[in-house]
Formats: structure tokens, sequence, C-alpha cells
């Protein structure tokens, strides 16, 4: 007998039977980790039954951030999503959001409880979240993510809970799950060291909304990650390097500062990089994804604690982790996204933030989601809680894309997700430009000569050179002549290709 015998059980078809099409519905899930898998399964199949029948049936969707491909893709193949939120990284979603057949709405991760708090969603009809356990009193014991699920548990109108076999029961023992108060109600978050607890470990659901469980037995399917490649490693060399340099010369503290680092091979590089360095003192993270490398990071004693909101670990990372609770649970905090990715946590811990955009300016701007500003990729995800707040904020990118057609340092960049007041540091496989207290036309110098590849260099200086006299040098008129040339001829500077 389980603690959640006293809720009707339902098979995912039953489930998503009882939602109708039109209905917000907020998913547990971020990144593939602690996603609900059988309901929205269930509700793409719904939807294809419909739609043969000529009968609509698309819902809006709320999550975390990214899920995986038994999620978003799945719905998306359906045609059963019209409206998303905060991130998402599906290919089938993507050409839809591009082509207008599907809404999207991409947001700070961190703001995405308190917009539920606040209503700025308006109503959520239901809630779906995978958990480990759930009492009748409504004590949710979460999975491998926290993310939104503890306010689309409190907001949603009716419930659904995937009780998941698959994961280990001691979660809980890394949850801490607070739902901050509405303004003018709160006080200073108590968060004064990565493994803080200041929550529980479950969240609370009303229990009069649980219209049913749903039995599964189901992994994260999380993809594991291809051999750091030699771009990676470059770039996770320089990061190295200046962070060592940022010690010796008392800049870090001795005993370092806590690190987050995005998602993605480079992230995983740099993080890998980072523990095999015997400069870098044992260190922690506050960070929003808890990946493959951070695992191995630890069991060496290198990382020595990590705040998160997701275990986004492979298969066989996850049962490592499950094997040797009495080591791992004390060293990991798992958190709602408002917490792991709070600006203000994030700048009173010192956090040393490392992300990963597609392009970035001669002046310091970066763009992480819009190729050729048009065109959307993932989303710009935690990016900006932690680049703006980051008590150092490094950006790294390859310096070309596409075999050289496109360059990732341009004069302008198409779409400004993180901007010149906030970026501190840019990185590409090149090398490093430091950019802290430098005026733009040294800031610009040190980008094109360190971080952009030889092949673009002479353009972007003459294009400087050739640029109306100003603050900022721009030639309004060219500034988006690279792009141009790409749309056009394929190639941001036609003839080149490299390697
Ligand atoms: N213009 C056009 N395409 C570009 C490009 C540019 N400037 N730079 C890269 N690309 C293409 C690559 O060629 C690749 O295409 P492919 O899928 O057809 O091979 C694709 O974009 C992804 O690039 P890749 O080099 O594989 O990088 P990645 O997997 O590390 O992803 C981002 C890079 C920027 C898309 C990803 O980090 C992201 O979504 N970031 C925003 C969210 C974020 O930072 N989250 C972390 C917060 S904790």
């Amino acid at each position: 007998m389980s603690r959640h015998d006293g809720f009707p059980r339902l098979l995912a078809d039953e489930a998503a039977a009882l939602i109708p099409h039109g209905s917000t519905i907020g998913f547990s899930g971020f990144t593939p980790a602690g996603a609900a898998k059988a309901v929205p399964h269930a509700l793409a199949r719904k939807a294809r039954d419909l739609h043969a029948r000529g009968e609509p049936f698309q819902i809006r969707v709320l999550t975390g951030a990214s899920t995986g491909p038994d999620f978003d893709e799945a719905l998306a193949q359906a045609d059963a999503i019209a409206w998303r939120a905060p991130y998402q990284s599906s290919k089938t979603l993507r050409q839809k959001i591009n082509t207008q057949t599907a809404k999207f709405v991409d947001m700070h991760l961190s703001h995405v409880p308190q917009m539920v708090e606040f209503g700025f969603f308006g109503k959520i009809d239901f809630a779906v979240v995978e958990a480990v356990d759930v009492t009748c009193d409504g004590r949710v014991y979460l999975s491998t993510s926290v993310g939104a699920a503890p306010s689309y548990l409190r907001h949603a109108e009716k419930v659904f809970i995937e009780i998941n076999r698959h994961h280990s029961i001691r979660l809980s023992e890394m949850h801490d799950i607070a739902v901050l108060p509405k303004p003018p109600h709160r006080s200073p978050i108590g968060i004064h060291h990565p493994l803080s607890k200041i929550g529980t470990p479950f969240a609370i659901v009303d229990p009069a909304k649980i219209v049913g469980i749903i039995e599964t037995d189901q992994p994260d399917n999380v993809a594991g990650f291809d051999a750091p490649d030699e771009f990676s490693q470059k770039i996770a060399g320089h990061v190295v390097r200046f962070l060592v340099d940022e010690m010796r010369l008392g800049r870090i503290p001795a005993e370092f500062l806590p690190l987050q680092s995005g998602v993605g091979n480079v992230a995983n590089a740099v993080m890998a990089g980072l523990g095999q360095s015997p400069d870098v003192p044992p260190f922690m993270m506050y960070s929003e994804v808890f990946q493959d490398a951070l695992l191995d990071l630890m069991v060496q004693g290198r990382l020595v604690g990590a705040s998160t909101t997701s275990l986004t670990l492979s298969e066989e990372q996850i049962q490592r982790l499950y094997a040797d609770m009495d080591f791992f649970a004390p060293r990991i905090v798992l958190r709602p996204q408002e917490l792991s990715n709070n600006p203000g946590v994030v700048r009173r811990l010192g956090v040393i933030a490392i992300n990963t955009v597609l392009e970035m300016d001669i002046y310091g701007c970066a763009n992480s989601t819009h190729v050729t500003g048009t065109q959307i990729m993932n989303g710009v995800g935690g990016s900006g809680d932690f680049v703006r707040n980051g008590y150092l904020s490094i950006l790294v990118a390859p310096s070309i894309a596409k075999r050289g057609k496109i360059s990732a340092v341009v004069p302008m960049v198409t779409h400004v997700d993180h901007n010149e007041h906030s970026v501190q540091v840019l990185v590409t496989e090149q090398g490093l430009a430091d950019l802290r207290g430098l005026g733009p036309m040294e800031r610009a110098q040190r980008i094109i000569d360190q971080c952009a590849h030889p092949a673009y260099r002479d353009y972007l200086h003459q294009y400087i050179e050739n640029a109306p006299m100003g603050h900022i040098r721009h030639d309004l008129s060219k500034c988006f002549e690279m792009h141009l040339n790409l749309l056009h001829h394929g190639s941001m500077l036609p003839g080149v290709t490299v390697g």
C-alpha cells in the first residue's frame, strides 16, 4: 500500500479525455528531467484522433523550461500546441513557431512562477505533474526537477499526478521547495550559501483538486553528451585560464565562487576543464541544470555542492546517483526555478555565469535566440537571469558556424538578449575578450582581434573605420550587411568558407 492510494487511478488516455480543447496546462519538467510523460503522449494521441475526424484540439502549454522528444516533439507533431511558454528546444515546434502556426512567449525562467502567482497568464485549467509520491493531505514529492511545478500545483483548477516508479523515492532529500509570497509581502530570501535550505521537501496541493493519479515507469530520456569537440575544448581552455588568473589577481576569492553553466556540449566541456584544472580549488555550483559532467566532478571531490532545479542526467548517470544517495543527497539541492535562478540570490552569492550564444556584436551585445533576428532557435531560457546578475558574466560561442559561412562576431546583432551593460567577457575558440572597463571602441578592437575568426577580422575593422563618428560607431546602412549576404547569397562574406 503506497501513500497515494486514496486517489482515483486513471489511465493516461482517461486523463487526456478529461482535458478539453483550449485548456491551459502547467506541466512539470525542466529539460526532460521530471517532465510529465504519459499524459502529454495521450494528449498527442487525442489530438491526432480528433483532427482525423475534423475536430479541433489544441492546448496552451506551460512548463519549467524545455522538455524532451517525448513531450514537445510529440505534441507538436500532433499539431496539439496552440501556445507555448517559457522555453522549448523541439525541432517541429520551432518550425511551427517560426511559421506562426504556434504562438510562443520567450521568457526569463525565473519569472515564470511569479507570473503564475500574479495571475499574468490568466486561469491555469490543469496541472500535470510528475512525482514519486503524493500524500492524502496534499504533499507532492516531486521527481528529478522542480521547475515551476509547485506554482502550477497551487494555481491550477484541476490536477493530475503522474507517479513515476522509475525514480528514487529518496529524491525528496534534495528538494527545497518554497513559493515566494506576492509583493508587497516578500522578505529577503534566506539563501546565503548554495546549499542553504529555506523550504520543505515537498510541494503542496489542495487534495480536493486531484482528479487522478497516473502510474508510470519511464526514464527521463536525457541524451548523453558527445566527447567535447576541438572548438569546445579551446573555449573551455580560455575560460579556465581566465578564471585562474582572476583568482591569482585576487578578484576571485581563494575559496572560489559558485558557478552557473548553461546547457550543451560547450558548457559540459567548460565544467570538465574547470574540474581538471589543478589551479582551481574544489568549487560549488548555483545553476539551473545539473548535467552529466558534474556528477563525475562530484565523485572526484572537485564539485563539493550544487544548487539546481533539475537533474538533467543520462540514464547511466541517474542510476549512479540513485545507487549512492547517502553521498549525493547532502551535496545537491533541487529548488523551484524562481529560486535557482533568482537574480537577488545570484548577485548575493557572486555567481560566475557562463552561457552560450548564437552571435555577439563588436560592442558586446549578444543574441542567444533568433537567427538573423527572425528565426527562433530555443529561447533565452535562464541565461538572462544569470548574465544580468552574475559576479562575472561570460558568454561563449564558436567564432564561426556552418563551415565558416556564418561569423558569430558581427557589427550589430539582429536580436538582443544580453546587452553590453551586462556582458563582461566574450570567448570563442580564437580567444577571450575581457571587456570590463572598456569604452565601445576599445571593446570593438578587442572583440574583433580576440574573438572573431581571422577570415572576418578585416571586414569588421573596415566596418568601424568607415562608420560615422559617435560614441558607438555604426553605419546604419551597412550594420546588417553580413546578415543580408547570408540571406541572399548563403554566406556572410561571399567566398569565405573555413575548414
Ligand atoms: N547563426 C545561425 N546559426 C547558428 C549561429 C549563428 N550565428 N550559431 C550557431 N548556429 C547554428 C549551428 O550551426 C547549429 O545548427 P545545426 O543545429 O543545424 O547544426 C545550431 O545553431 C546550434 O549551435 P551549436 O553550436 O550546436 O550550439 P549549442 O547546441 O551549444 O546551442 C544555443 C547554442 C545558443 C542555441 C543554446 O545554447 C541556447 O539555446 N542558448 C539559449 C538558452 C540558454 O543559454 N540556456 C542556458 C541557461 S542555464
